[in-house]
């Protein structure tokens, strides 16, 4: 039963006649006090008028007290003078007063008076007294029965009518073409409703945020991979054209370049695009950070010695963070990537991985230009690139640095190195 409407309707109604019941067998205690010591009155005055009667007169007029009251008259040595319906005969009573007497599987409620020579016994059946207290209880209930299918009709409609606004919302999101992110409006609605509205409306919003991201992001990548590919077009075509093996090898060499940095561009995309589809890490596991940067030294030694860089790893203790162990090498791998691309030939890479109290550090120093304070922030951003970059990038590198540090709730920091120029980039990492 998963509706609000039963729900409501059965719990009201299983309530109300609880109530009902309740204070139906109240009333019906309250009766029979009432009906108790009002019987008790009338067979206390039935004995007592007829204490003197004469015995004659009764008999002929059988003078009968309501139809159940039972009339015995003894003489003292227990004679029966009379009684009023033989076939229902009692026993005598020895006590006289009220008392209460089980005959013939039959209860009665009997008053005995001692008069003179004679003993006047008025009993009645209890189950008379019974019938009229229940009769009296289910009187005073019987309008407020009536009333539960009334009550049960006021619940049936009035949740309905309540949940239309939610029907309505319901039949307004059905009919949203799937781009129609706009909020649900949220005026006149009922209290109980509104809070869903918000939270769906905020859901809304950020749906529309990460929409309209990657619309955004899907119109840049498509721009830049455009200017690479003219390039490669251009290139293919000199190639084609080029008269002589020299020249052909030239070209043929620039062609290459051309389609090692339209490859470069698709992988930098395929990264940002894999790192914006899940929005959190993959797997944390613990990754040494010492480890990490001797393998991407490693990696990238060859490109540091054709550019003339003397690229090294710091001495330093193994630090271990918890993390994706894929994402953190795509971060390295980038700093490492910027740092040997930026800097001059001659100049120094040293990657560092150390410790504070509460943080594990990875630092990449290098012996380059740095970049200037008023690019720090704004480098960070995707496709941003340097103003005074020669070398070619998509200007996405940072963009995912900053991206998997975020994921691992750690924090980028540019800086000048504290000897010479040069630029410091260090990833601080919490340690848990
Ligand atoms: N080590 C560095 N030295 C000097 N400038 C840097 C360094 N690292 C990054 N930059 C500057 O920051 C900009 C953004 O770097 P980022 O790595 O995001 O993009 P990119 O290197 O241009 O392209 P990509 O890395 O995607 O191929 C660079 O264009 C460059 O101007
Ligand atoms: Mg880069």
């Amino acid at each position: 039963m998963n509706s609000i409407r039963q729900r409501l309707l059965i719990g009201l109604l299983a309530g109300l006649s609880l109530v009902l019941a309740a204070s139906g067998y109240a009333t019906y205690r309250q009766a029979r006090t009432e009906t108790n010591a009002l019987f008790d009155y009338h067979l206390q005055q039935t004995a007592l008028a007829l204490r003197n009667q004469n015995l004659l007169a009764l008999a002929m007029g059988a003078e009968d007290e309501g139809g159940d009251l039972l009339v015995q008259i003894w003489d003292r040595s227990r004679g029966l003078l009379y009684v009023s319906q033989p076939q229902r005969e009692l026993p005598f009573a020895t006590q006289a007063g009220f008392a209460d007497l089980i005959w013939r599987e039959k209860s009665w409620r009997l008053f005995a008076l001692h008069a003179g020579d004679r003993i006047v016994q008025v009993a009645q059946p209890l189950s008379v007294r019974l019938r009229m207290s229940a009769d009296i209880a289910l009187h005073n209930l019987a309008p407020f029965l009536l009333l539960l299918p009334g009550m049960g009709l006021v619940v049936w409609f009035g949740v309905g009518a309540g949940l239309r606004p939610l029907y309505r919302i319901a039949a307004d999101i059905e009919r949203r073409r799937p781009d129609a992110l706009e909020p649900v409006p949220a005026e006149r609605l009922p209290a109980e409703i509104t809070p869903l509205v918000h939270a769906l409306n905020d859901l809304l919003a950020r749906l529309a945020q990460v929409l309209d991201n990657q619309r955004q992001f899907v119109a840049d990548a498509a721009h830049e991979l455009r200017t690479p590919l003219t390039a490669v077009r251009l290139q293919a075509e000199l190639a084609r054209q080029a008269t002589g093996p020299d020249a052909r090898a030239e070209t043929l060499r620039d062609l290459g370049a051309g389609l090692e940095r339209a490859s470069h561009l698709v992988e930098q995309l395929l990264a940002m695009a894999r790192l914006d589809a899940n929005p959190s890490t993959g797997r944390i596991e613990p990754v040494d950070l010492l480890a990490l940067a001797r393998a991407a030294v490693a990696e990238q030694a060859a490109i540091a010695d054709a550019r003339n860089l003397d690229l090294g790893l710091l001495p330093g203790e193994p630090v271990a963070v918890g993390g994706d162990p894929i994402e953190l090498r795509t971060l390295l791998d980038n700093l490492v990537d910027n740092a040997l691309r930026y800097t001059p030939g001659g100049g120094r890479v040293d990657v560092g991985v150390s410790r504070t109290e509460a943080e594990a550090v990875l630092a990449v120093r290098d012996t380059g230009p740095g970049i200037p304070p008023i690019e720090r922030e704004r480098v960070f951003d995707r496709f941003y690139r340097g103003a005074a970059v020669t070398t070619p990038g998509s200007g996405l590198g940072l963009a995912i640095v900053k991206r998997i540090a975020d994921r691992h709730r750690a924090r980028v920091c540019l800086s000048e190195p504290e000897n010479g120029p040069g630029l410091r980039i260090a990833v601080h990492f919490p340690l848990v």
